[in-house]
């Protein structure tokens, strides 16, 4: 977790470093710090727990001046989020800094040993070791003192390294904790993500596994892990800034909510053919490579892992192959029966979860074909995998996912299309009705969200409760965990989904008079079914808001109110019944007084285990 940028040039760094870590709080905002050094050769430095407007009101009263700095924004792992546990952490003589994002795993030892031979600790962090390690091992070479220490390093880290005894110089590193390098006209910057960078330069270095970064005296040198200088391919950031930016909404998650149709329509339309026909075109598996495969994983976390599920329900029906779902967390450590004849498909928006990582380099080294869904183009999860599917929704800044996971559900729809027409087992007719209902989505979900005044009345409903749940069947209950984790994590509200058919088995003894109760009830088949659960709620008290297909007069006998939604075949009805809910959330979040797109306790990319 936890964002880094580094600047050396000749402009101010402090602003351009305060500008970037703005763009990464969604990596965390328990503290935020920078170091600077100053023109005289010492090192100032700032950092404040909580918000970056805490470090901001700082540095407004007492600025910082130099060209070379480094800055951090923390998710806190190690020692709570305290003034002292920020980032940068220096060396007892101030002459060195460093911020780091991930995990130093031996800390511990590293920590003891250096303190038996005087090293003194301020802070709790598994950070502070790196500073007192290159400190010892300096010998006048940064570089080769910032080496050495990595080097003693197990982990995931990505670090940025600045010294008052070398002012033309930067040094950063990444290991398995994502990091770019940007070029700028006789500057450079590292940064843990694009978007911090965006407004100075769209030239980027990624950085691979091991890569150290040397800037000195105005000029840059990579490195790989065997310290041999690596000629890396600049690449060009398409993205807008605009796209990073909040649009005009009051909130990222309002803007990314919207995004949706566009999210929609540029996931599939830019891979159809003038034929109409899917190219998908960093996924290179044959028809032969498809028939050997009998088994698949899909595996992810939190919402991507929502996605997940509706994707197994997209794949078995279409493609005709049986998938297992698993969160990323648990799949590595279960032993997972793995072979050559297995493919796994891991999901992630930001394509840095570690633990989604971890699941897929596990899955890799047993033999399985590897595809990755994600958002962001060269992120570890796509760089790792054999096949690629770039969600193309743009860059998601809240922290609960809303556009990731319609385009994600999207991706499923036509990878299992794709598969299935790829093996013989649809017809050219159905595929085409297919990919004619998915584009229709978009236009479906603008007609939701022009909706979206009714849909904020329930906010009311919802948002002096203590407690909530959400029923569905089949894949409608997919849409319900989705939809419960979505208001859980920006309402705080406890809810819960449940499989609506398990209710008398123990959740019921919860409801009481007044809960609410969402129903999604989108599945043709298992409609009849809800009707029977809504009225076992509503026998014991439940206030019950149902989510259904528009001209569905049934649900509307049993529940207090109905949210009606456009009508879709029922595959495709997670994309169109999250919206409501999605809305709902929202709603609730800002009648409550929260802080929408940065929820407490979490954070948008989760980068340790
Ligand atoms: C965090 C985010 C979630 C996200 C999950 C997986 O918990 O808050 O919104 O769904 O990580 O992230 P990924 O980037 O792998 O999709």
């Amino acid at each position: 977790m936890c964002g880094i940028v580094g600047y050396i040039g000749n402009k101010q760094a402090s602003e351009i470093i305060v500008d970037g870590l703005s763009k990464l709080e969604y990596r965390g905002y328990d503290s935020a710090g920078i170091a600077v050094v100053n023109d005289n050769d010492t090192i100032n430095w700032a950092k404040k727990k909580g918000r970056l407007a805490g470090l901001e009101k700082i540095l407004a009263e007492n600025p910082i001046q130099g060209t070379v700095g480094i800055g951090h924004t923390r998710w806190a792992t190690h020692g709570a989020p305290s003034d002292v546990n920020s980032h940068p952490h220096l060396n007892s003589a101030e002459t060195l800094a460093v911020v780091h994002n991930g995990i130093i795993e031996n800390y511990m030892q590293i920590r003891e040993i250096l303190t038996e031979e005087g090293y003194v600790f301020k802070s709790e962090t598994d950070t502070e070791v790196a500073v007192h390690l290159i400190d010892k091992y300096y010998e006048g070479d940064l570089l080769a003192a910032a080496r050495k220490a990595v080097s003693v390093f197990r982990g995931a880290y990505a670090l940025g390294v600045v010294s008052s005894e070398h002012k033309g110089e930067l040094v950063a590193v990444r290991k398995e904790s994502p990091l770019i390098v940007g070029i700028g006209e006789g500057e450079y910057f590292i940064a843990s993500d694009v978007p911090a960078i965006l407004k100075y330069t769209r030239n980027v270095y990624y950085l691979e596994n091991d890569e150290m970064v040397h800037v000195k005296d105005g000029v840059l040198t990579i490195y790989d892990g065997n310290n041999n200088v690596v000629e890396k391919e600049l690449k060009t950031v398409e993205w807008d800034i605009e796209a990073a930016s909040k649009g005009g909404f009051d909130h990222f998650m309002m803007k990314e909510i919207y995004d949706q149709p566009q999210a929609i329509r540029d996931t599939l339309l830019r891979r159809l053919d003038e034929e109409g026909m899917i190219h998908l075109d960093d996924i290179k598996l044959t028809k032969e490579d498809l028939e050997g495969i009998t088994k698949m994983y899909i595996v992810a976390c939190g919402t991507a892992y929502h996605a997940g599920l509706v994707g197994k329900f997209a794949i078995e029906k279409l493609a005709k192959v049986p998938v297992e779902v698993d969160i990323a967390s648990e799949f590595r450590y279960s032993d997972p029966f793995i072979d050559e004849h297995t493919m796994l498909i891991v999901v992630s928006q930001s394509g840095e979860t570690a633990d989604t990582l971890a699941a897929m380099k596990l899955a890799k080294a047993k033999g399985a074909r590897v595809l990755a869904i994600t958002n962001v183009v060269g992120s570890s999860v796509a760089r790792e995998a054999h096949d690629v599917f770039y969600t193309w929704a743009g860059p998601e800044i809240a922290v609960a996912s809303t556009k990731a996971y319609t385009a994600q559900m999207i991706a499923f729809y036509m990878i299992a299309l794709d598969f299935a027409y790829k093996k013989g087992a649809v017809i050219i007719e159905r595929y085409q009705e297919l990919i004619k209902n998915i584009e229709g989505l978009a236009a479906k979900v603008e007609s939701i969200l022009a909706n979206k005044d009714a849909i904020e009345q329930y906010s009311k409903d919802m948002k002096d409760t203590h407690n909530a749940f959400y029923l569905g069947r089949g894949v409608d209950y997919t849409t319900a965990r989705e939809a419960a984790l979505k208001l859980k994590e920006i309402s705080y509200i406890y809810t819960e989904a449940f499989a609506a058919g398990e209710l008398k088995h123990g959740p019921i003894a919860l409801i009481e008079e007044g809960t609410p109760v969402l129903c999604v009830v989108t599945q043709d088949a298992l409609e009849e079914k809800m009707i029977s659960n809504i009225k076992e709620v509503k026998a014991r008290g439940a206030f019950v808001i149902a989510i259904a297909k528009e001209g569905n007069t049934e649900v509307a006998k049993v529940a207090d109110d109905v949210i009606y939604i456009p009508v879709a075949e029922d595959l495709l009805m997670p994309v169109l019944a999250v919206i409501p809910t999605q809305l709902i959330s929202y709603y609730v979040s800002i009648a409550r007084g929260n802080d929408v797109d940065k929820p407490r306790n979490l954070a948008k990319s989760v980068t340790v285990e």
